[in-house]
């Protein structure tokens, strides 16, 4: 058992990484080897990759992909997606694919409001605390003047700003919940450096609010932060056909399949058990896209599961119906997303894939990650309610097993035409290998 370490951060990445060697592996050297396998051999890129956190040691590749085809409002783009599953990237292409000879996708931002709170605790008169938030709240925007000055330039800045008294929960909580319009940004450090300075104000000017007690001058703040529940920043994706053009073979009719593939969805509507894989693969596409436009997948997970348990119960984010003969599947889901600020200027591989969209805007980028989303769901439905998942799933995977096997090219040759006709299972490729290489 090594020691603890002090001052971890303040050694060399070269430094590090031998600590690290020594203190967890018998081969150091195939370690510290691997480690700098992945290094780039360009210095300054290395160097900007190191600087995105701390204690970097090395990069983590993960393959991107571009999935093309998608026709959304009219127009074509390829999408492009950061994922390590394999069929992910398969399933979306498809899906594009069969939605661009049925008229593409539609989709539609209904509002862009993203929320930050100041959690405070007063202990006091509650009319006196509303009069007095009344008496400060056009200070709250004045000090923060120097804050929304450029995001009111691009047609943004602070929403609203309202006192909500939580005191039936929590004794004496109370909160100033803002609303915030953060144009193409995603907005954190926007809305965090508001929040902490309506914090600031808040504090200070209770100090001098003669009708307060000297109990109730003593407000106090217990954090400022954002939140990343964000209802109202959502976005809506739709396809529509008729239920007879649905159907791409003679294995199964246009009706029966909208009629499975609804039950299906009804089912994530009603079963939480389904619902959560239902919606992760949904976030299969959706978090694809969010890395490879340097997005936070993790806001984006939280807000949509989030979401998906609205109504106390958690449910499907897509919803499907036939009415008229017309079959309809859509999807509306919050997505906080940024194309300026944070990664999108900085890491080359993120502004190679918003370039690659034609350099969207946040919202026009909230449409295309909604479709990215339907468009996978619409995949994985469509497999489960014919085939089955496993036969895409496994012929994707077949690659990896290969690779873990390290079959020479001859075998895999051999192995990929002796499972175009059979089931792939991971014992029959091993056993397969094996008949091969004896
Ligand atoms: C696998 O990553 C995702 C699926 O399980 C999604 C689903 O079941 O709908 C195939």
């Amino acid at each position: 058992m090594h020691q603890p370490v002090e001052g971890f951060s303040k050694l060399s990445k070269e430094e590090k990484i031998q600590w690290i060697a020594d203190a967890y592996f018998k081969e150091q050297q195939a370690a510290v080897e691997i480690l700098k396998t992945y290094w780039n051999s360009d210095e300054a890129l290395q160097k900007l990759h190191d600087e995105f956190i701390e204690n970097t040691i090395t990069n983590y590749y993960l393959p991107l992909g571009v999935a093309p085809n998608f026709k959304i409002n009219g127009r074509l783009y390829t999408i492009p997606m950061a994922i390590e599953e394999s069929s992910v990237v398969a399933a979306a292409s498809k899906a594009a694919k069969f939605w661009l000879d049925r008229g593409g996708f539609k989709a539609e931002v209904i509002d862009t409001q993203k929320v930050g709170q100041v959690h405070f605790i007063y202990n006091g008169d509650h009319d006196k605390l509303s009069d007095f938030f009344s008496s400060v709240k056009p200070r709250l925007y004045e000090e923060t003047n120097s804050i929304t000055k450029n995001m009111q330039k691009r047609g943004g800045g602070i929403l609203d700003i309202e006192l909500r008294d939580r005191t039936g929960e929590i004794e004496g909580y109370f909160q100033l919940h803002a609303t915030f319009e953060t144009v193409d940004s995603m907005g954190a450090n926007f809305i965090n450096s508001c929040l902490e300075q309506f914090a600031k104000t808040l504090e200070e000017e209770a100090q001098y609010y003669a009708p307060f007690t000297e109990q109730e001058k003593e407000l106090q703040i217990v954090m400022s932060i954002l939140s990343n529940y964000v209802p109202n920043c959502l976005v809506r994706a739709e396809v529509r056909c008729e239920v007879s053009a649905l159907s791409e073979d003679s294995r199964i009719s246009g009706e029966d399949f909208a009629e499975k593939f609804v039950r299906a969805v009804n089912i994530a509507e009603i079963e939480p058990f389904r619902a959560v894989t239902h919606n992760k693969g949904i976030m299969n596409g959706i978090d694809a896209v969010i890395l490879a436009t340097g997005n936070d997948f993790r806001a984006v997970e939280a807000a949509a599961h989030a979401f998906a348990a609205k109504s106390g119960q958690y449910k499907s984010l897509t919803h499907a119906s036939i009415e008229n003969g017309i079959f309809r599947f859509w999807i509306e889901i919050p997505l906080a997303l940024g194309t300026v600020g944070g990664l999108t200027s900085l890491h080359p591989l993120v502004k190679l894939a918003l370039e690659m969209l034609g350099k969207p805007s946040a919202k026009e980028l909230m449409q295309i990650v909604a479709v990215a989303g339907l468009a996978q769901n619409f995949a994985a439905l469509r497999s489960l309610t014919t085939t089955g998942i496993q036969q895409g799933h496994m012929k994707m995977h077949l690659k990896n097993i290969l690779n873990q096997l390290n079959a020479t090219d001859e075998e895999r040759n051999i192995i990929r035409a002796k499972f175009e006709k059979e089931t792939v299972t991971h014992s029959a490729v091993i056993k397969a290998i094996d008949e091969l290489r004896s």
